[in-house]
This record gives structure tokens, C-alpha cells and sequence, in this order.
């Protein structure tokens, strides 16, 4: 049985947890494949929103088990407190399988990122100061500490200590902070390690066998493509791949195991942090927009960007990601706008662009170009059909599957799973 990858086809917050609720019923796995706690959610869980950031919210669902995978970078106090959290609401997190080849975000990963965005003055990523670049990065430089690591103390200390090193100097003679002590992270850590053991598997393993006994699979993106470390507008970015290829390295499987590729567009833009952001709109639309769509980060509280939509961006996802189709969210958001406003194309220099720029330099000077439909002005929340919506949003719609190439098979009218209309 193939799995679904689902992937943000903008900067983050389109919507996903959306989609994983509306396709969880024919799902046996819910997978997260990449980023930490910079994401989040907010979902319905015993009766009362709950924030989660590091488990896939597939873990609401008795019948799913929740897998977070190689790819992840995994802040063991937070996970241990968002399992606390759901089990007090009576919701059974023993089904969580953590990869063993995750990454462990460190205390030093907080310390040296608030510091060295601190420096970057003016130019500072405006990143989730959880740790999340600093831990990719030791990753990469291949000092980092892994979940495994914990099941093994001597090696943990080992590994430890050297790198604590490096890092209090930097921390020390760079930055002016204090050092952080070896003896308390051990302590914490162990600690860590004991509650998180019955959950630590080989996950590519869990995957492959489910996939070989015709269980149903969903890899399930954080942030979104344009917040993609190679593909996105670096270095406004985080520190992981979003794309659909990142799910396959992030989750060790093969090409051929995948044959659905959802993208989550909003039907509007929104970005949180620094970058540029063609379709920004600073003026009254893109506050309307802002509070309509209750536009604030889950992790961090900031209120996010808002601008119209953007059929660049979803032209450069679908072709990324090799969408299959689109799942579009928050449509109703844009009821009351006389005028809706769609950039199809940019101009920068002397060029037009129906593509994503191939220069960074351009894409930061880019205009849109833009072409105006007709609004709506009725209520979209109560329709439950396609045919139930006004003839200009379904022609928004319809028009949001030409420019993108790639049909929108569903559209989303609020937070719940009835406000889902399936395109004809
Ligand atoms: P980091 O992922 O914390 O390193 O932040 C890098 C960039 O990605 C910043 O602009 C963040 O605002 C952005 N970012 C990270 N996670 C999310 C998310 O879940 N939604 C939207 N933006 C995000």
C-alpha cells in the first residue's frame, strides 16, 4: 500500500493539521519527518484546544500510531511535557514510536541560538529560538547527539563532553554567557531517557513492515516549501527539508513506497519571521485577512504576515513536490473582499516572471503582478458542498487549479471536519 505525503506548499501554516484530521479516519500512521518544536498546531483534543509542536496530531486517534522520524530534531522536555499534557486529557500517547536516529535538541542549542540571533542584529532570521538550527547544524558537523545516544551513558557522556567544550568557549569568549555544567544535562537527560525508552523503535523498519502489511501511511510535513533549506528563499528558512524528497530521506523510504502527494495552500499567503514576501499586503486587506484568519504562530505567538494569493508559489510547490493535488484551506477567510487579488506572475528588473526567480536578488525585488476576480460576500462556514458556495468562490477555486496546474480536490471553510467541501 503506497503512503500519502503531505507537504505546505507556502511558508508554513497552511493548514496541515486540517488535512491530517480530515484523512485520519483512513490512516493507520501519522508520520512527522522533519523540523522540531518550531511547528504547532492547535487541535481539539478532550474537549479543549491544545497546542501541540513536536507529536503528530494523528496521536488523537486511537487507531493511528504517531511516528516521529529519523529526520526530526527532537527537544526531549518538550515532547515529555506535550505527552503529559494529552494523557492528563485522557488522550493514550503509548501508541508514540520515536526514531532512535533523531537528533536531541541540547540545552546548549537554545543558549548559543538566542545569542547569535542577538548578533545577527538587523539581519536576525526571526527564528523560533527553539534550538532547531543549532541542532541541524551539529548534525551536519556531525557532533550531534542522537536518541539513541541516551541508551548508552557512557557514550552519551562521552560525546558530551566534547562538544560541551567547543560550545562553552563560544559561549564563554564569543558571547560573554556563562558555561552550562555537564553533570545537570547528564541528570536531565537520563531522566529523559528513562520515560521516553518504550517509545524509541527503528521507525524506517515500522514504516516498511506497515507499508508491506497494506496499513495506510501519511508522511507528515512541518513548515512548508518555501522554508525549505535548499529550495526556499535561504536564508530565510529553517534549517530541514519540508519537500516531498526530504520525507523519503527523513523517514528512510524509497521513492516507489509513495504515489499521493497532497499540498496544503492557503487561499491566501501568510509568513512568520524575516524574508521577502512578494504578496505582502501591510495596508487594511492584509489586516483583515490577519484577524479573519486569527493569523498569530502557535509556537511563538507572532503575528503573522499576511498577503494575497500567490500562483508562483504554487506553480515552484507543485513542481518541487510533484503534487498530486491541492487541499485548500481557509477559504472562508476571504468572504467580504469586493475584489480578490491573484499574482501570477512577478517583475523584477526589466523581466516578468511566471516562475520562481532562479536569484535570490530577484525574487527580494519582485512586484506582482496581479489580476483582480470577483469577491464574495456570503457567509462561506456553513457550506458543506462545493455547490453550496457562491459561483465567484467556486470560480476562485477553479481558477487556483489552472494557474497551479494541479487540481484542487478540497477545499477547506473552517476548523472542523464538516467545514471540508470535496471538489466535484
Ligand atoms: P527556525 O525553524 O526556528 O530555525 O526558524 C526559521 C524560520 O522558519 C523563521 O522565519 C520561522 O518563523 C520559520 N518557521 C519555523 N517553523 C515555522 C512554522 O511552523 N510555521 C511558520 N514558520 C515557521
Amino acid at each position: 500500500m503506497p503512503a500519502t505525503i503531505l507537504v505546505g506548499t507556502q511558508w508554513g501554516d497552511e493548514g496541515k493539521g486540517k488535512v491530517t484530521d480530515f484523512v485520519a479516519d483512513h490512516m493507520d500512521f501519522v508520520v512527522r519527518y522533519q523540523g522540531g518544536n518550531n511547528a504547532g498546531h492547535t487541535v481539539l483534543a478532550g474537549g479543549r484546544l491544545l497546542k501541540l509542536h513536536l507529536i503528530p496530531s494523528g496521536i488523537l486517534y486511537p487507531h493511528i500510531t504517531s511516528v516521529i522520524a529519523d529526520g526530526v530534531v527532537i527537544d526531549p522536555r518538550v515532547l515529555l511535557e506535550e505527552m503529559d499534557t494529552l494523557n492528563a486529557r485522557g488522550i493514550d500517547t503509548s501508541r508514540l514510536v520515536i526514531s532512535g536516529n533523531a537528533h536531541l535538541i541540547m540545552p546548549y542549542h537554545l543558549e548559543l541560538e538566542k545569542v547569535t540571533e542577538r548578533f545577527l542584529g538587523k539581519h536576525a532570521l526571526g527564528t523560533t529560538k527553539r534550538g532547531i538550527g543549532p541542532a541541524y547544524a551539529d548534525r551536519a558537523a556531525r557532533i550531534g547527539l542522537r536518541v539513541q545516544d541516551l541508551y548508552d551513558q557512557k557514550i552519551f557522556r562521552q560525546k558530551l563532553d566534547v562538544v560541551l567544550k567547543e560550545k562553552n568557549l563560544i559561549l564563554t569568549k564569543v558571547y560573554g554567557r556563562l558555561p552550562l555544567e555537564a553533570e545537570g544535562i547528564v541528570e536531565d537527560y537520563m531522566g529523559y531517557a528513562e520515560r521516553l525508552e518504550p517509545h524509541v523503535a527503528d521507525t524506517s523498519k515500522v514504516l516498511w513492515d506497515a507499508l508491506r502489511a497494506g496499513k495506510q501511511v501519511m508522511l507528515e510535513g512541518a513548515q512548508g516549501t518555501l522554508l525549505d533549506l535548499d529550495h526556499g528563499t535561504y536564508p530565510f528558512v529553517t534549517s530541514s527539508s519540508p519537500v516531498a524528497g526530504g520525507a523519503l530521506a527523513s523517514t528512510g523510504l524509497g521513492p516507489h513506497e509513495v504515489d499521493r502527494v497532497i499540498g496544503v495552500t492557503k487561499a491566501y499567503v501568510t509568513r512568520v519571521g524575516s524574508g521577502p514576501f512578494p504578496t505582502e499586503d501591510t495596508e487594511a486587506d492584509g489586516e483583515r485577512m490577519g484577524e479573519r484568519g486569527q493569523e498569530f504562530g502557535t509556537t511563538t505567538g507572532r503575528k503573522r504576515r499576511c498577503g494575497w494569493f500567490d500562483a508562483v508559489l504554487l506553480r515552484y510547490a507543485a513542481r518541487l513536490n510533484g503534487l498530486t493535488e491541492v487541499f485548500l484551506t481557509k477559504l472562508d477567510v476571504l468572504s467580504g473582499f469586493p475584489k480578490v487579488k491573484v499574482c501570477t506572475g512577478y517583475r523584477a528588473g526589466d523581466e516578468t516572471y511566471d516562475h520562481f526567480p532562479p536569484h535570490q536578488s530577484l525574487f527580494h525585488a519582485a512586484r506582482p503582478l496581479y489580476e483582480e476576480v470577483e469577491g464574495w460576500e456570503e457567509d462561506l462556514s456553513e457550506a458543506r458542498s462545493f455547490e453550496d458556495l457562491p459561483k465567484a468562490a467556486r470560480a476562485y477555486v477553479e481558477h487556483i487549479t489552472d494557474l497551479g496546474g494541479v487540481p484542487v480536490t478540497a477545499v477547506s471553510v473552517g476548523p472542523s471536519r464538516e467545514q471540508t467541501l470535496l471538489s466535484p
